[in-house]
């Protein structure tokens, strides 16, 4: 059922973009449709972000403007969805941080495991403009850039039968990773056996015991339901992925200077609005996990992970010296807020 809607409005939408030979740009006098995708689910901190920014721009350009946003993957896979975007099928796309890298390799950075030392130092990074521009700006050849970043949390391993409280725990297990070779080399150098998969098929796979695990935020355990099969989830702290709302650049570039700068003004409150809402969301999972899934949480030394993926970081940056400002930047910030335990932490 779900497939079918999914392809009904595939089919719309292209059918959109070959008729106006331009993406979804609108006649005269009629209003310029704004397709915005993502595959969370409807009361997800990033869907509220973006009904957020849709009441926005509709009440600044609503003459003009008609924002129509699409949860839980209506559009297709997070791959999928990007791919529109570069092509302006749609206008709009939250993606994984992770599955970039295979636009522009730059975006690598960011999912480099143990990249930032604590919560602080990945939001002050981020907040940054001369670590976030060189990343942001190197898709544009690809036909669209990113317009904010959103936060995804900690992203830690989850299991069905027993908890990950070492490496060594994750030999012989299948687990489901993103798909971008970061995470495929991250996996293997941790023990396990990297399954990639989009975020939509993850369910079915625990289910079936096609993978053994997964890794992501505690969101993940409620509103996507692993935790109704994953009951044990250890804070192992490896990555900090943000998401990212990216947009094609015909639809950024065609629009008046005035129209671009209250977009802008959206995307900052998607950012805004989506953090608060975060804090809020990641606190409520976590206490639903544990109190109607009976998900245990584990707090294991973080360092023997750390130590096995570190060499990632250095074998990066000799392919992409042009990054390494953009990495000794974040090294500051990671001096400035230091974490003295990660796992003191995320309690
Ligand atoms: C998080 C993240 C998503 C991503 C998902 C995944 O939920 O916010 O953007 O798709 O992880 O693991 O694929």
């Amino acid at each position: 059922m779900k497939k079918k809607r999914q392809y009904l409005l595939l089919s719309c939408i292209f059918l959109a973009a070959a008729v106006t030979a331009g993406g979804c740009a609108a006649a005269e006098g009629e209003k310029d449709l704004v397709y915005v995708g993502h595959n969370q689910a409807f009361d997800h901190p990033t869907n509220t972000a973006l009904l957020a920014f849709e009441e926005y721009i509709e009440s600044r350009l609503g003459d003009r403007y008609d924002v129509e946003v699409y949860p839980s993957e209506l559009l297709g896979s997070q791959t999928d969805m990007v791919q529109l975007t570069q092509t302006g099928a749609i206008d709009i796309c939250v993606a994984s941080n992770s599955i970039l890298e295979t636009f522009s390799e730059n975006y690598t950075l960011f999912n480099m495991p143990y990249l930032f030392a604590s919560s602080e130092a990945y939001h002050r990074a981020m907040d940054d403009k001369t670590v976030t521009a060189p990343i942001f700006n190197s898709t544009a050849e690809a036909g669209f850039r990113a317009v904010a970043w959103i936060d995804a949390g900690t992203r830690n391993f989850y299991t069905v039968s027993t908890p990950v409280l070492s490496p060594a725990d994750l030999r012989g297990l299948k687990i489901r990773v993103q798909q971008s070779p970061t995470n495929v080399q991250m996996m293997r150098l941790l023990g396990g056996s990297a399954t990639p998969m989009g975020f939509g098929e993850v369910y079915t796979a625990l289910q079936s015991r096609v993978i053994d695990g997964a890794e992501n935020n505690e969101m993940a355990l409620t509103s996507n339901g692993h935790g109704d099969i994953c009951k044990f989830y250890s804070y192992d702290m490896h990555q900090m992925i943000p998401d990212i709302l990216v947009a094609n650049n015909r639809f950024l570039e065609n629009m008046s200077p005035e129209d671009r700068q209250i977009f802008e003004e959206g995307f900052r409150l998607v950012n805004e609005i989506q953090r608060r809402e975060w804090v809020k969301a990641v606190e409520q999972a976590k206490e639903k996990a544990q109190a109607t899934q009976q998900v245990r949480f584990f707090y294991p030394d973080t360092r023997p992970f750390q130590e096995i993926c570190m060499p990632m970081h250095q074998e990066f940056l000799a392919g992409h010296e042009d990054i390494r400002p953009v990495y000794d930047r974040i090294q500051e910030y990671n001096i400035q807020y230091p974490s003295s335990s990660l796992t003191e932490d995320s309690k």
